[in-house]
């Protein structure tokens, strides 16, 4: 038995040494207070909760998806960057021509005769003087990370452009031959393959690479070695090991560190995202399914870069499959954001009302993709993509932290009821503003039920004590109304880059009370999930990571612990206390798959906080149980990158009596899953 956990009636003294010294440092007297129990009904059965309560937001900010989810090494591989990007991006951007051993030549940007016309730029390569090759060369996001031993694969789109007798090649017929080069920035060859591009139509050709050591910042080198041409597109590059060995996959390490928080959803692509930079910018699905090579890249006008749309829906759904997570797309209410009307200042603008019917029509589209058969159009391209089986959408944001304006309101019932006719079998999930009250809030609470909407979207990112302040927000939520997705949440500290212990037992402490409302909140999601070092916009995120490392955050852990201990029964639990502690937070569930009982407590106090937890109705005698502690030195720590976890959970397999007293440490979740 753990040294705080001891078994009623033998009730730990409490040591007045300890009381004057808490008292001394400042910390109200309440902390120690020796009666605060703790009455769980554990053998009842509970209220029925949402047993897919807590998922996660994926959102395309801070290079989340490419050179962040998606595992593609190379950077701009389909030369389609542009100054509507970044004002110095352009198709050649991140590429360096190569004249090696005294080759001779250049490199230019065409569009006479692309691949698809959604995308449009290749680049055309000249030879004139072959020497030791003439070329190109892309070092990915911040250098490619090879590792030695693991399988690459190389991957490129050419074709022989006609070259005339330019270059006395005479009519240009013979086979260009290439080496595919993976190596140092100084040059080192690491692996290479010789292949040879023949004939005036595109053609995909690839290669496969095993490096021969470890390296950072490798860059893909290709060298075409004759006099003549070459027309080059999607220039690619995949480690083999993506999560679960897809096709155009996912970074094996960024999944899994989403696969292991258990999410039983995953919303995407945004948040702000979704509406773009203007009313005609925002992300259209269409564009993101189909080949990778027809797909239309373009600028995410939201966040400032660019999007190839290689992790487009098919791989969205996909990856919500693998992973056991329910899709969540969101899409416009046919309104872009209050912010970012097309030209500065306008604000919210709606999309012409003559063009909402093509609009909704995409809308029903997505839903035909997803749900429709293999014989349907759109259930088509998806069963093209290798997945004849309908993926089993049942729910779709529409509309994101929108102003609720006639504007909105107008086109937001037009989807919304076109949905509702067609498709009883989804849930349209609304929005009701940016914040957690105001103007939006509760117009948009007050829409949501003159449309009877099932489910509507809050986001908050607010400060740790907030969270603690308002943890009875939802036991005063009507329960025969719209139920609620707190779509995007995060306690955010005083210096938001640090996700400190404080945030993340403040959003445990938030989420122990979505649980006790668990049948009037359905679902919610912490916000954002990924930020990639040296291209973050938006502080604090979930997961940071570079190409090599994944680096998780406290508030991290506290999601995975709620997600790998979530329940589908809520089991009453009674605080008592001559004060009650205003940092002590407790919730208790029930899985129903298992059996086991699970209670959380989160102490959000600087001193340990002594409890008498008594669980009725189980069998006297001693209960298996883990228990997990997520705590850290103070409440100011955090996971700094480099170091060893300042944060992180510790679970140990104990025995515990029915009612037992447990010494919850300072600044600190604890959770036990008691077993059946
Ligand atoms: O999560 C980051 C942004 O915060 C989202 O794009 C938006 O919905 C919210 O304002």
């Amino acid at each position: 038995m753990n040294s705080e956990l001891s078994a009623h009636p033998r009730r730990r003294s409490h040591s007045l040494l300890t009381g004057l010294v808490t008292l001394l440092a400042g910390v109200p007297l309440w902390v120690n207070a020796q009666n605060t129990t703790v009455a769980i009904r554990a053998a009842e059965p509970g209220k029925a909760i949402s047993p897919d309560l807590f998922g996660v937001f994926f959102e395309d900010l801070n290079y989340a998806a490419d050179g962040g989810l998606y595992a593609e090494l190379i950077q701009n591989r389909s030369f389609e960057y542009s100054p509507t990007e970044q004002a110095d991006w352009r198709p050649l951007k991140f590429w360096e021509l190569q004249k090696r051993g005294g080759g001779e030549g250049s490199v230019g940007v065409a569009d006479m005769r692309p691949i698809h016309e959604r995308n449009p730029h290749y680049a055309l390569l000249t030879v004139q003087t072959p020497g030791e090759g003439v070329g190109i060369a892309n070092g990915g996001f911040d250098g490619i990370p090879l590792k030695a031993g693991e399988t690459y694969e190389a991957s490129f789109w050419a074709y022989q452009p006609f070259m005339g007798q330019m270059w006395g090649q005479g009519d240009n017929d013979k086979p260009m031959p290439v080496t595919l080069r993976l190596e140092t920035k100084s040059g080192e060859v690491l692996a290479e393959t010789s292949l040879r591009v023949q004939g005036r139509e595109w053609r995909r050709l690839s290669a496969k690479f095993k490096p021969s050591r470890t390296v950072v910042d490798a860059r893909l080198v290709l060298l075409a070695h004759a006099t003549g041409g070459l027309c080059l597109d999607m220039v690619s590059l995949f480690p083999e090991k993506t999560f679960r060995n897809r096709a155009n996959g996912l970074r094996a390490d960024l999944a899994q560190a989403v696969a292991d928080l258990k999410p039983k959803f995953m919303r995407f692509p945004g948040g702000c995202l979704v509406h773009g930079g203007g009313v005609h910018r925002y992300y259209d699905w269409k564009r993101s399914v189909g080949p990778v090579e027809q797909r239309r890249a373009g600028p995410n006008t939201t966040w400032g870069y660019h999007q190839t749309m290689g992790l487009g829906y098919f791989e969205y759904f996909q990856f919500c499959e693998d992973i056991g997570a329910k899709p969540l797309p969101v899409v416009t209410a046919g309104v872009c954001c209050q912010h970012a009307g097309s030209s500065p200042g306008r604000g919210q603008e709606g999309l012409p009302l003559e063009e909402m019917p093509h609009y909704i029509q995409d809308v029903l589209d997505l839903i035909e993709w997803a749900n429709g058969p293999a014989t349907s159009k759109w259930g088509g391209v998806r069963a093209a993509a290798g997945h004849p089986e309908p993926f089993g959408l049942k729910y779709l944001g529409v509309g994101n932290e929108d102003a609720i304006t006639p504007i909105f309101k107008e086109r937001f019932k037009s989807v919304y009821n076109a949905v509702k006719e067609k498709h009883s079998e989804i849930t349209v999930i609304g929005t009701v503003g940016p914040f957690a009250s105001g103007g939006d809030y509760d117009n948009g609470w007050a829409f949501a039920k003159e449309l009877r909407l099932p489910m509507v979207d809050e986001h908050y990112y607010v400060s740790p004590q907030w969270f603690w302040d308002n943890l009875s927000r939802y036991d005063k939520y009507d329960r025969g109304g719209a139920k609620v997705y707190v779509g995007e949440y995060a306690a955010h500290d005083r210096d938001k880059t640090r996700g400190t212990l404080r945030s993340a037992l403040a959003e445990a402490a938030g989420m122990i009370a979505f649980e006790r409302n668990g049948e009037v909140v359905s679902f919610a999601s912490y916000a954002p999930l990924f930020a990639r070092r040296n291209h973050t916009q938006w502080h604090p995120d979930l997961i940071y990571f570079t190409g090599t490392e994944v680096h998780l955050t406290a508030s991290y852990f506290v999601q995975q612990l709620f997600g790998q201990n979530s329940g589908d029964a809520y089991l009453e639990t009674t605080i008592s206390a001559a004060v009650k502690p205003p940092t002590l937070a407790v919730s208790a569930v029930r899985e129903s798959k298992s059996g086991d009982v699970i209670v959380k407590i989160v102490n959000g106090a600087a001193a340990p906080a002594p409890l008498q937890v008594a669980l009725s109705g189980l069998m006297s005698g001693e209960l298996k149980a883990t228990k997990t502690v997520l705590t850290g030195p103070s409440a100011d720590a955090y996971n700094e990158e480099g170091q060893p976890l300042a944060v992180k959970p510790v679970s140990n397999e104990i025995t515990l009596k029915p009612a037992f007293d447990y010494e919850t440490p300072a600044n600190s979740l604890t959770v036990f899953r008691i077993r059946k």
